[in-house]
This record gives C-alpha cells, structure tokens and sequence, in this order.
C-alpha cells in the first residue's frame, strides 16, 4: 500500500523487510565495519529472534549478509539475543550473545568466524561446549543477558558484564576469565542500583574529551525496562576492586544521564580504530500499531550511528551523526539573519524535500529577560512539562523551534523546539520534540518527548539545533549533541502530498535564526539484497 512506502526510510539503517531490534556486536575488522542486529526473520513482530549480519565501509551504505547466527542449538533454540563482539589479541574477532535455551533459560554462548580470511566474515560457527555462563545460584535465569565487549584489566585477565536483576537491583555483573571460554563470577557487580530493575544491554567504555586536556572518564550505560529508555553514568573505573564509581550516585532514575529523549533503546557503541572515534547506534522501535507493523511488513529501524565523546566539563556525553551522513547532502539552502517576532511561523521554501533532509539552524537569543522561573520539580519530569507547555503556548523565551514534516495547512507537524527558563543565576534550556500532532492518522503513539540541556547562555547567547529528518524518523541534537530526540512520525501528509518545514517562535521576546542550511538527503543504500555468498 501507499502507505507503508512511505513511512520506509531511505537512509536508515533497516532490513528489507520483517522486524529489528537492538544493534549488536558492532566492530571494525580489517577495513570492514561489521554491524549484526535482533531479526526475526519470519515476520513483523518481536520473536524467532536471530543475528542478521551487515557490512559497511562508510557506516551509512550497507550489504546484507546472510544471517551470521541462527536459532540451531540447545543453547539458543529459542532466540539468539543481544551481545557484542570482541577483537581477541591478535587477530581473531568473536561473538558472546544470550542465548534462550531449550527451557527458556538466559545463557551465554560464543561463535566464532569459520573463515578469518574472508572479509567480511560471513559465516560463523558455536562450539559444542555452549553455554559458557549459566544462571547459577542467586541469578534469576530469566534476566540475565546482553554480555559486553571484553576488556583486558592489568592482571591480564579478560572481563565482561552481563546485564541482570540481582535481589531486585539492576546491575552488571562482571565475569573474568582467562581465554574468553571459561569464566568466572566476581564477587561484586561492576556495579549495581536499587533505583532501578533489570539492567538490559549494559555498554562500558572510556569516553575521552576533546581537546589538550583529553579527560577520560569511564562511561557505563544502561536500558531500563521500565521506561523503554537508555541512561548512563558518568565515573571512574577502580581497577584494582574491579568497580565502575560513578561521580554521583542517584537514588532515582528519573534523574539518571540520558542517551537520548526519545524513542531510542538499546544502544551499543564500539570503538573505530580507523577514525579514532567512538561511535553509537540505538535501536528505534516504531510508534504505530502491531497491525500496521504487520501491514507495512517491517518494524524498527536504527538510527544514524553519532560519534559519542565526553564534554570538556567532564559531566555529561556529547553525541553528534558521523561526519560520513554528510556525504548524502544536496541542493544546499543557505539562509541568514531572519528575526522571528512573537508569532512568527517562517516557512523554509526552498527546501523541496522536507521528508528526507537535513536541517542545521542556530538561534540567537537577543534578551533573556523574560525567561520564566524554573520549579525544580520539573527537572523530574521533562515531558510532562513540554506536553504542558506545548509548542503553541505563548511563553517568555520560547518556545522556538522548527515544525517538521508539516502538512502544507500545519494542521500535522512535529514541533522540535526550545524554551528558556531562569533558576538562580543562570539558565536552563527545556528542549522538546512534540508528536501530538504528527499525524492525523489514528492508532499511533504520539507522546512529547524532552530533557533539559547544560548550554551556557551566559557565555554565548546561542542554541544550535540538527535535524535528521527521514519519512518516519526525526533525530534532533540540540545545543550541538546536548540532547538528543528521536521521534517516530507517521504523517498522513506523507502520503497525500507534500510535506514542508517551518520555522517558529511563540515566545513574547524576538528570536534570530543566525544561520539555517538544509539539504535534501539522497536514499543510501541499505542492505537492498544479498550480494555477497560464501
Ligand atoms: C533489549 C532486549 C535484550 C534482549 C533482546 C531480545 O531490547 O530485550 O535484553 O537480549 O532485546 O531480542
């Protein structure tokens, strides 16, 4: 149908058809980016789960491979779920993934490559002595899953953690080992927190600062089950006790660092040797039904993989698409220095292609004298504030923003917009994708999503805000990869007609849009079939 066409994206990374969850084991191996995901290849729903297996030069074009792991042992008939890979001293990349095994117990398996010498690693093979770890003694047997990349401490041995519910706290459970078969538990979690359950999909690494002072701080990140929603923490890494120490400890998760507002889970990063970066993906499900899923013929897709560094501060991440997403740029709009008064709704004319596009604007704010106060128990909870004070509610400093994927009588758009707020002696910037009026369409998920982000409007009176838009996805990073939003759109506009995007501000003070430059994105080419057999 029409409709399903065009919700597709046309540079996101999604297979052909059937449903996709989390991005697993990603590496760069011998020239080649590797990149496996959760498939079920049998439909559009969640279930049947195995590894489907991509591979990339440039992270934005991939060609599909077939499956690396399928469903075929004791230890893995009944999924093969999420897990990473590892680079092994000196050459050898393996997989550790969760297995559910034959009673629907959560293990841990390994596969290797059969053929080292092909590159792209097409086909991979489990060793008989799988499960390697089993949910023994106070491991709850279904929850306890997702191993990490290893890690080599100064004792030599190699370390991994595995997301789990221990006595109810969400932790990482830390395993070591000697030849990365036989594991053993440690005494204490890499870490833990009652503020939370289940840890799914935990992801540890070093994140490095730019610049001279290249401050590292290790970062571990987390999924919860209970918001659908990825957080992570900021700390140190004691070696010698093998605990990861975060800088604060927060008794409640609603306070907790986010990856990203939106709809966006998941999430694993991996270390790119060629581009000395580290880089992300994250998993965005859909916001429409399970019978449009079934209509359509897929669900999920993932988003564009973002560098992932830490701020200069040193308190929070900082996230921005890797520079490669440019190479889909075209027909650049300039424009410059367009003051928008209370009320303004700016329409950006010269961007013909409003569903596939890339949008770069940043806003001066002339005065902040009208900001309104900010009550600290908002900071609990972002988005019921942006649904509260929506997009359309006149303010003092904001809202500001742009309407994407408008209708061409803006009855649907999706408002991603800023509002200023003062507490104390400075200021804080409420950012806020806004769905509710997406579409017109019945039976989606229209939330509004927000967050608060750290900008220094003393220093500079500027907020930046990129935009990935691409048919159903709209990837926001605000105050240069402050924040981030992903959203999931269905406009009806999509398929009737055209779609356009605006610019606005309901605040009551004047706000300058510096610079704006749009380019429409060409279709990348993703995983259109199968072009490699071994
Ligand atoms: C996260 C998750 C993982 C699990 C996988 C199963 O979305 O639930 O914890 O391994 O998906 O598909």
């Amino acid at each position: 149908s029409i409709v399903s066409k065009q919700y597709r994206t046309a540079y996101h990374f999604q297979p052909p058809k059937n449903w996709i969850n989390d991005p697993n084991g990603p590496m760069y191996y011998k020239g080649i980016y590797h990149l496996f995901y959760q498939y079920n290849p049998n439909g559009s729903l969640w279930g049947d789960i195995i590894w489907g297996h991509s591979v990339s030069t440039d992270l934005i074009n991939w060609i599909r491979l077939e499956p690396a792991l399928d469903r075929t042992t004791p230890s893995d008939n009944n999924g093969c779920w999420s897990g990473s890979a590892t680079i092994l001293a000196p050459d050898s990349p393996v997989i550790l993934y969760t297995g559910s095994d034959s009673s629907n117990r959560q293990v841990q398996n390994i596969a290797f490559p059969v053929n080292l010498t092909d590159p792209y690693l097409t086909k991979w093979t489990k060793p008989a002595y799988n499960p390697l770890i089993e949910p023994v003694g106070d491991l709850n047997s279904s929850e306890f899953r997702d191993p990490t990349t290893g890690w080599v401490g100064k004792d030599n041995l190699w370390r991994i953690a595995i997301g789990a519910e221990l006595q109810g706290k969400g932790a990482a459970i830390l395993y070591k080992s000697k030849d990365f078969v036989h594991w053993v538990r440690a005494k204490d979690p890499l870490h833990s927190s009652s503020a939370s359950g289940m840890w799914e999909c935990p992801d540890f690494y070093p994140a490095v600062a730019e610049g001279d002072g290249s401050e590292t701080k290790y970062v571990l990140k987390m999924s919860l089950t209970e918001t659908g929603m990825d957080y992570y923490m900021l700390g140190k890494y004691e070696e010698d006790r093998d605990a990861f120490v975060p800088d604060n400890v927060v008794d409640d998760y609603r306070l907790w660092a986010r990856i990203d507002f939106g709809k966006f889970y998941a999430s694993k990063s991996f270390f790119d040797p060629q581009k000395h970066r580290r880089v992300l993906y994250g998993w965005s499900s859909e916001s429409d039904s399970a019978s449009d899923d079934v209509a359509k013929g897929w669900a999920g897709i993932h988003t564009i993989p973002r560098t992932i560094w830490l701020d200069n501060s040193g308190k929070q991440l900082l996230q921005w698409p890797i520079e490669e997403v440019e190479s889909l740029r075209k027909d650049e709009v300039h424009l410059q220095d367009i003051d928008l008064n209370t009320g303004a709704v700016f329409e950006v004319k010269e961007l013909k292609e409003a569903s596939q596009a890339d949008v770069e604007a940043e806003f001066e704010l002339y005065n902040l004298e009208r900001a309104e106060p900010l009550d600290p128990n908002w900071l609990l909870d972002p988005q019921k504030l942006c649904e509260e004070q929506s997009a359309s509610a006149p303010g003092g400093v904001g809202p500001f923003g742009l309407l994407l994927l408008a209708s061409d009588d803006l009855v649907e758009h999706t408002a991603v917009y800023f509002k200023v707020y003062r507490s104390q002696n400075s200021y804080m910037v409420l950012m806020c994708s806004d769905q509710r009026r997406s579409s017109s369409r019945p039976g989606l998920y229209k939330p509004a999503y927000g967050g608060f982000l750290d900008v220094d409007l003393q220093k500079e009176r500027k907020i930046s805000l990129r935009t990935l838009i691409d048919h159903s996805v709209i990837e926001s990073f605000g105050g240069g990869g402050r924040g981030c939003i992903t959203a999931r759109v269905y406009p009806e506009a999509l398929c009737t007609g055209s779609t356009y995007l605006h610019a606005f501000n309901n605040g009551s003070t004047t706000v300058k849009i510096s610079t704006l430059k749009a380019w429409k994105m060409r279709r990348a080419k993703i995983n259109e079939n199968i072009s490699i057999r071994s």
